[in-house]
């Protein structure tokens, strides 16, 4: 009799032993799909998408066969792609210091039948040391460059938008899969890549205003004032620049990574701005500053930001503090349960949680929720990221509206919390009547269809 407890051990030791292979069968057929990542198997390519994930998606035109050598393909090209072949002419690889031309075939192959399009590996062939830094910043962790876009692709809430938003995100987070996103081709040029604008066709709008912030700050308003005269192909190194662009502060000296000074990391989560490691980062970022302003005044400044920072988390708990009571009291509606839940979390299709603030996983809470929850999502993503980037840059006008904003959203939430309260289940029978359509409406069936 007394045995029998030591054979029930082994089930669940069985159990988990074949756990483990089947969650690594399920990742490895999850991304056996069309597209790319955790959710391939929930989408496909367009066929832009094989020039923003080469490595992916391209697969060569076969329409002009033969293989010809570099002289070649500029000839032919001349009439196919003037424009092309014009920029190769005017970048450094038609003419580099100290070798022969890097030829169009050095990038695409020879054969006609077979080209590929570079990734960063065949930029890295010749560039080793800018590709190594690039790859390096992985280390990181998001948000970075190098990891863009297998962060998009993964993002629970990815395939569950119109087609247009899914090609959009590719687009901004293809800054991973290939070398031309700051210098563009064919002229390659790294002065291009030293301004501003370099930056801001990502860098732009509501989560993530660096464009607006830049250009409101000191240091943008000099450059638009002057930026034209300075020489522009002189390293981003001191002494070189009388303000600061983009790249000069977050790839100081040129290196090819964006992530190794990154402490507050875009502003959605709280971080300690105090442990041992954010120190290290902060005295980087005042050895930076320092190439043009007094360390100490530096040190000051980036204090702000953290006091800042402070202050937005104050309002941001308060708001999620308001929602967890209700979640409490079953006043969320429609509940976490009565909504779509994003494709394959077929956890949450057993367990629905209502997910609030970031540690619950509210990154991915866009708009299958309930309106106060979407206040909330709004309050924390698009009031308080414009505040964190207002400090960041130097643009106390975006600070000051970004905290009005998150006021006055903290209020509203607040009211309707108590509304919701009040209402009870008159309210609520309406909503959870509504809940049905949610789950299973036109929109969603139909993005799940379209992707
Ligand atoms: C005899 C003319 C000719 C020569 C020589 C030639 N090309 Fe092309 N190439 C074309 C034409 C035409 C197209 C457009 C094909 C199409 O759209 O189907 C093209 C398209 C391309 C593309 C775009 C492929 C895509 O999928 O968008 C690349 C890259 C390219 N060529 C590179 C090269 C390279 C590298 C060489 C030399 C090894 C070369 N070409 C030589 C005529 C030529
Ligand atoms: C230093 C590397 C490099 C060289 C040299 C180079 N290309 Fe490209 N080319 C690229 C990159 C990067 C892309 C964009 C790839 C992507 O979108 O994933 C590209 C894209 C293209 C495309 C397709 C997209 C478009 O804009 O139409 C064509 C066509 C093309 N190159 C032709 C040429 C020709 C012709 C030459 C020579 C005159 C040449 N390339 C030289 C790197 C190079
Ligand atoms: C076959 C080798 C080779 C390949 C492949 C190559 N490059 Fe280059 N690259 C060079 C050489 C050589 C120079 C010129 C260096 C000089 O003149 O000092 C250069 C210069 C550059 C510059 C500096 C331009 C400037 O304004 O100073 C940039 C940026 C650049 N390459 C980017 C790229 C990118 C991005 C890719 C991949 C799409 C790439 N290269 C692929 C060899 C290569
Ligand atoms: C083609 C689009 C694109 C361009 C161009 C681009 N970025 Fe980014 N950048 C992104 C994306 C996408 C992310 C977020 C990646 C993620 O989610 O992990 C990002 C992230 C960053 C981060 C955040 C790192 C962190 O840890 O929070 C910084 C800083 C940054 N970029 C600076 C720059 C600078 C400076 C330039 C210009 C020299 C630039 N980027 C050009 C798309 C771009
Ligand atoms: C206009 C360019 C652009 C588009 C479009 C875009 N992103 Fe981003 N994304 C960025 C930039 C830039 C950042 C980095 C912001 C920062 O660090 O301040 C970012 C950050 C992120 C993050 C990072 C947050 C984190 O914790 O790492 C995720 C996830 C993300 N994007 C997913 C998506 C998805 C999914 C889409 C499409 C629905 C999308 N993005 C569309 C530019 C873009
Ligand atoms: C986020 C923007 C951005 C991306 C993405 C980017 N670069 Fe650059 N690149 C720059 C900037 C800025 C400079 C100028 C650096 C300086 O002033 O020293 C530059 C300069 C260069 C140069 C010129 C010579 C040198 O070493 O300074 C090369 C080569 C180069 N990049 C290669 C690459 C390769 C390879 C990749 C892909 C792995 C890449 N770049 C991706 C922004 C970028
Ligand atoms: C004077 C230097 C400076 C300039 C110029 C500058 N930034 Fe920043 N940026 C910062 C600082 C400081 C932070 C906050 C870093 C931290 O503590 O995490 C920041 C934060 C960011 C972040 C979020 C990453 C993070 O660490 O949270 C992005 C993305 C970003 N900047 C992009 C840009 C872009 C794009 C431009 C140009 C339009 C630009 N920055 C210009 C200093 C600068
Ligand atoms: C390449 C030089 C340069 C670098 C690097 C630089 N700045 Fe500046 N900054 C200037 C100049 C020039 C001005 C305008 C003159 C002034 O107010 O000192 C300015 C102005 C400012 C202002 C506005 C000051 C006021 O009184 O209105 C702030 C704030 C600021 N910088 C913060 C920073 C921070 C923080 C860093 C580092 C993350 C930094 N700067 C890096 C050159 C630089």
């Amino acid at each position: 009799m007394k045995r029998r407890p030591v054979r029930y051990v082994w089930i669940p030791v069985i159990i988990a032993l074949l756990a483990v292979p089947a969650g690594f069968l399920y990742v490895d057929w999850s991304k056996s799909g069309a597209g790319d990542g955790l959710y391939s198997r929930k989408w496909s390519p367009e066929s832009v998408f094989a020039y923003w994930n080469p490595k992916a998606f391209y697969t060569s035109v076969e329409t002009v066969s033969g293989v010809f050598g570099g002289p070649q393909c500029v000839n032919c090209h001349q009439a196919v792609t003037p424009g092309i072949v014009r920029d190769w002419q005017a970048s450094r690889h038609a003419q580099p210091a100290d070798r022969g031309p890097v030829y169009c075939s050095a990038c695409h192959g020879n054969n006609h039948e077979n080209l590929h399009l570079p990734t960063p590996e065949v930029c890295g062939s010749c560039h080793a040391a800018r590709h190594a830094e690039f790859e390096d910043e992985k280390r990181f962790g998001f948000p970075s460059h190098a990891l863009a876009m297998e962060r998009a692709q993964d993002a629970p809430h990815f395939v569950d938008k119109p087609k247009a938003e899914v090609s959009a995100c590719l687009q901004c987070h293809s800054v991973a899969t290939k070398c031309d996103s700051c210098h563009t081709r064919h002229r390659f040029s790294a002065a291009e890549a030293r301004r501003p604008e370099a930056c801001i066709t990502c860098h732009s709008g509501p989560p993530h205003p660096d464009d607006e912030t830049y250009f409101a700050s000191a240091h943008g308003r000099i450059y638009l004032a002057e930026g034209d005269s300075w020489d522009w192909s002189r390293p981003l190194v001191k002494g070189n620049y009388r303000a600061p662009t983009c790249a000069y502060c977050h790839m100081s000296g040129g290196r090819h990574q964006v992530a190794d000074k990154s402490m507050w990391k875009f502003g959605i989560k709280q971080i300690n701005p105090l442990t041992s490691n954010n120190a290290v980062k902060r005295k980087q970022w005042v050895v930076l500053c320092s190439d043009c302003h007094a360390a100490d005044w530096s040190r000051d400044r980036l204090a702000e930001l953290d006091a800042e920072r402070k202050q937005a988390w104050e309002k941001l708990y308060a708001a999620e503090a308001v929602l967890k009571g209700l979640r409490k009291d079953g006043l969320l509606s429609p509940a976490a349960g009565e909504r779509p839940p994003y494709p394959n979390d077929w956890l949450d299709t057993l367990w629905p949680r209502a997910r609030i603030g970031f540690f619950e996983g509210q990154a991915s809470a866009f708009y299958n929720v309930s309106p106060i929850e979407r206040d909330y999502f709004e309050m924390w993503y698009f009031d308080n990221l414009g505040a964190y980037k207002g400090a960041a840059h130097g643009d106390s006008g975006a600070v000051s509206q970004g905290h009005a904003a998150m006021d006055n959203a903290l209020k509203a939430i607040t009211h309707q919390a108590a509304r919701l309260r009040s209402a009870g289940e008159e309210e609520q029978g309406e909503t959870a009547a509504s809940a049905e359509l949610w789950r299973s409406g036109e929109y969603t069936d139909f993005n799940r269809e379209h992707n």
